[in-house]
């Protein structure tokens, strides 16, 4: 039975009026606070976007500069949590325990505050989310990985630190420049599940912690930021088939199954170039030289993005090419999604304030097609 008023997946329903960001498909462009996301990639930096997203303006390089030291000098979280990563089950993945630790985080503010949903409250607490996530998702890794922990190091920038924490050594230009590139390309992206998910908890006037803890269980499945672990995945299991020469008849055996090709498609763009993902993959060739399988892996991309376009009329998302790109600067595979998630909260806590600025509890309805008229 079909229903006239009934969306399902609430497909092209519009959820909320914003002012933060608009996927423009017809020009092609993802509009942030009014700039096209892709120059800004091109042009800024994470840290840059962070602040035009919480501030709706660009900084200044100064403004910039001060943001940075801001969030560094609150990078580091309390002691106890570490001895809480210690205390994580082994077989834990890095998504539940990025969003263990930002739970824990709420318990270290005083109710009041927590509960506070005025702009000034909610933008320090989004600063400490922005500024502990990397701490949290590459820490609780680290123990569950039983390696040691990399605390902080407040006098490197943001996505310096970032990379730093992962590897625990200096990391090299390239590595800082590329990850910075990813955390721009997955800052914001309009009205994606987890954004909703953020929006429908804060419209309860629930705090910023709970919502940005709902976030991470929505970005974790892989028909949403989990698509980058299982491209990843993907191209590695066709290494092992052989390399080069197997991906086209892997990939006709999984379309031939049925099977969702990870890193293709997308529920706005379905048969448009995702723009990051356009301009990502131009980083591949370039980078491939940093790991003895890169230039196989590039191939890899190639014949698969090729097969899916001629098969599926099917195109990239971002994930697909900044799978490749996080494994070639050596990230592992566990930590591809609560990286996203932690670029993802500059967008996400600019969700949760323009939510409690102007807010309506979400209650939609249902069709119900039960039964009725039961007695017990
Ligand atoms: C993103 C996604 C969930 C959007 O899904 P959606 O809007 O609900 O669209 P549907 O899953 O209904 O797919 C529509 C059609 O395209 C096909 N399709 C969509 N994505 C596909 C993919 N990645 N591989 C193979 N076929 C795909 C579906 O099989 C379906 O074909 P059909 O009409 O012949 O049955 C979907 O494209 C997907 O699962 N992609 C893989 C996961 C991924 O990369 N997620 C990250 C998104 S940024």
């Amino acid at each position: 039975m079909s229903y006239p008023n009934y969306k399902p997946g609430l497909d092209g329903v519009i959820a909320s009026i914003t002012s933060i960001s608009y996927l423009d498909t017809d020009i092609e462009q993802i509009v942030v606070r009014g700039y096209d996301l892709i120059e800004l990639i091109q042009k800024t930096s994470y840290i840059k976007v962070a602040y035009l997203l919480i501030y709706n303006k660009l900084p200044s390089d100064a403004e910039a500069a001060a943001f940075e030291r801001k969030l560094m000098e609150q990078a580091d979280i309390p002691e106890d949590m570490y001895k809480m990563f210690s205390l994580m089950p082994k077989t834990m993945s890095g998504m539940d325990s990025l969003r263990t630790g930002i739970s824990f985080l709420a318990g270290y503010e005083k109710d009041e505050y927590l509960m506070d949903t005025s702009v000034e409250s909610n933008e320090e607490k989004a600063l400490k989310i922005l500024a502990q996530a990397p701490t949290i998702a590459v820490n609780s890794y680290r123990a569950i990985q039983g390696q040691p922990f990399v605390k902080p190091d407040k006098s490197l920038g943001y996505s310096e630190n970032f990379i730093y924490m992962i590897k625990g050594s200096k990391p090299s230009e390239v590595e800082t420049d590329t990850l910075d590139k990813i955390l721009t390309a997955y800052i914001e992206h309009e009205m994606p599940n987890s954004t909703f998910t953020v929006r429908v908890v804060a419209s309860t006037l629930s705090d910023i912690y709970g919502a940005i803890a709902s976030a991470v269980a929505s970005l974790k499945g892989p028909l949403h930021g989990g698509a980058n672990e299982a491209a990843m995945k993907m191209f590695l299991e066709v290494m092992e088939l052989g390399g080069p020469s197997k991906a086209e008849s892997y990939i006709m055996d999984k379309l031939n199954r049925k099977d969702k090709i990870m890193g293709f498609g997308h529920r706005v763009y379905m048969k448009k170039y995702d723009p990051r993902a356009y301009l990502l993959k131009d980083y591949i060739p370039k980078l491939a030289h940093l790991k003895p399988d890169g230039k196989d892996l590039a191939e890899i991309y190639t014949i698969i993005a090729n097969v899916m376009e001629r098969e599926k009329g099917l195109f990239p998302n971002a994930d697909y090419p900044i799978a490749l790109l996080y494994y070639l600067i050596d990230v592992p595979i566990d930590l591809y999604t609560p990286i996203f998630l932690c670029s993802r909260t500059a967008g996400l806590v600019a969700h949760h304030i323009e939510q409690h600025a102007n807010n309506r509890l979400f209650r939609p309805r249902v069709i119900y097609e039960g039964a009725r008229g039961l007695h017990p």
